[in-house]
């Protein structure tokens, strides 16, 4: 009888199809389809999603299998991302994984989007041992779709003590990009161009909300005010003629708004480190690829001496590897689900 412990995870939340393969904790295959249908239209277009989840999940899953070299009858438990997301994005990947486990007789285990980007820290790729947060722990879950604080207790137990009130870091990111005509999604782009700017060249209004919460629709504003008013004043009425006038202009901006949305970010994870006495922090989700933010990570690690934890780049936007590792820690609590539950869009933890 086969005793190892071998986790096949789906990933399919919003526009990237992932599937990944662990066994006895060690990460042997993780696989990603990313979707290019979106580009052309600035933004996830959840229709198009869906079907190219639909399109994508076979050959995703096949390859998974394949470069791990494990068959469908070696697999003890199917995980998927349950949500939050894009339903119909998340409906395709809770059917697969439902009729791979019927079909299997083995236990499907639901995994939360946002856990998974937490345990992103916990994943050991093969021969390659990463260095963990041991518990409690902050984490700064930063994507398109979250900006939170995490206190982490345990694999399975977490708590949110601070969220946006409104737009996500990430989308801060994009929508912004996206008025200065930077391609989708906007944040990579963003943070190319602040290499070289000056940080302070442009002021950007920072929010000031009590305790943990974080606001991001203000600085987009402000920001959209600021392009306004240096049309106004330069008599032109694209940002493309004002980067024809001010020299530098759009990679100035881009490394005032990136300082921002750090500076903004940050001053809530030292304020909560500070309060709750916590030094072990980590960063996950899409925006911790951003390379301002893992400076100011590193930074303030020193200068407040806490433990820092910045996840590989390949684990930082959506993929399967991180549901298969929380999926591995639920399968170790004997904590399965039932085959009639149901995909959730809005966040939980
Ligand atoms: O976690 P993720 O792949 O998807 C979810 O939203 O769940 O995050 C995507 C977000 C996008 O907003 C994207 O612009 C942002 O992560 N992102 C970045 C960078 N790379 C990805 N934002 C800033 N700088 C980056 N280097």
């Amino acid at each position: 009888m086969n005793k190892d412990i071998v986790i096949l995870a789906i990933e399919s939340s919003c526009d990237d199809t992932s599937a990944a393969v662990i066994r006895n904790g060690i990460l042997l295959s993780n696989v990603t389809a990313s979707q290019k249908v979106h580009e052309e239209f600035g933004g996830v277009v959840p229709e198009l999603a869906s079907r190219a989840h639909q399109l994508n999940i076979v050959p995703v899953v096949d390859t998974a299998l394949r470069r791990a070299g494990v068959r469908k009858m070696d697999l003890s438990a199917i995980a998927f991302t349950r949500g939050p997301g894009l339903l119909g994005s998340l409906l395709v990947g809770t059917s697969f994984a439902k009729g791979m486990a019927l079909s299997l007789g083995i236990p499907l285990i639901d995994v939360n989007h946002l856990q998974g980007h937490i345990m992103a820290h916990f994943v050991q790729p093969e021969g390659e041992p990463l260095k963990h947060p041991t518990f409690p722990f902050l984490c700064l879950l930063v994507s398109g779709g979250n900006s939170q604080i995490v206190k982490v207790e345990g694999y399975n137990r977490m708590s949110i003590i601070g969220q946006t009130i409104d737009d996500a870091a990430g989308e801060a990111f994009d929508k912004c990009a996206k008025v200065i005509g930077l391609p989708y999604p906007g944040g990579p782009w963003i943070d190319k161009l602040a290499k070289l700017g000056n940080k302070d060249a442009y002021h950007f209004a920072e929010p000031n909300l009590p305790a943990y919460d974080y606001s991001f629709s203000g600085l987009k504003t402000s920001f959209l005010y600021t392009i306004r008013d240096l049309m106004k004043a330069h008599g032109v009425d694209s940002v493309e003629a004002l980067s024809e006038r001010i020299p530098n202009f759009k990679e100035d901006l881009c490394a005032s708004l990136q300082y921002t949305i750090i500076d903004v970010l940050m001053k809530k994870l030292k304020k909560a480190a500070k309060e709750l006495n916590i030094n072990q922090v980590a960063v996950a989700g899409g925006v911790s690829a951003n390379s301002g933010l893992r400076d100011a990570f590193i930074d303030y690690g020193k200068r407040y001496k806490w433990d820092v934890f910045i996840p590989p780049f390949s684990f930082t936007t959506d993929n399967a590897a991180m549901i298969c590792q929380a999926g591995y820690f639920k399968y170790l609590d004997n904590d399965f689900c039932a085959i009639d539950e149901v995909p959730f869009a809005k966040t939980r933890i």
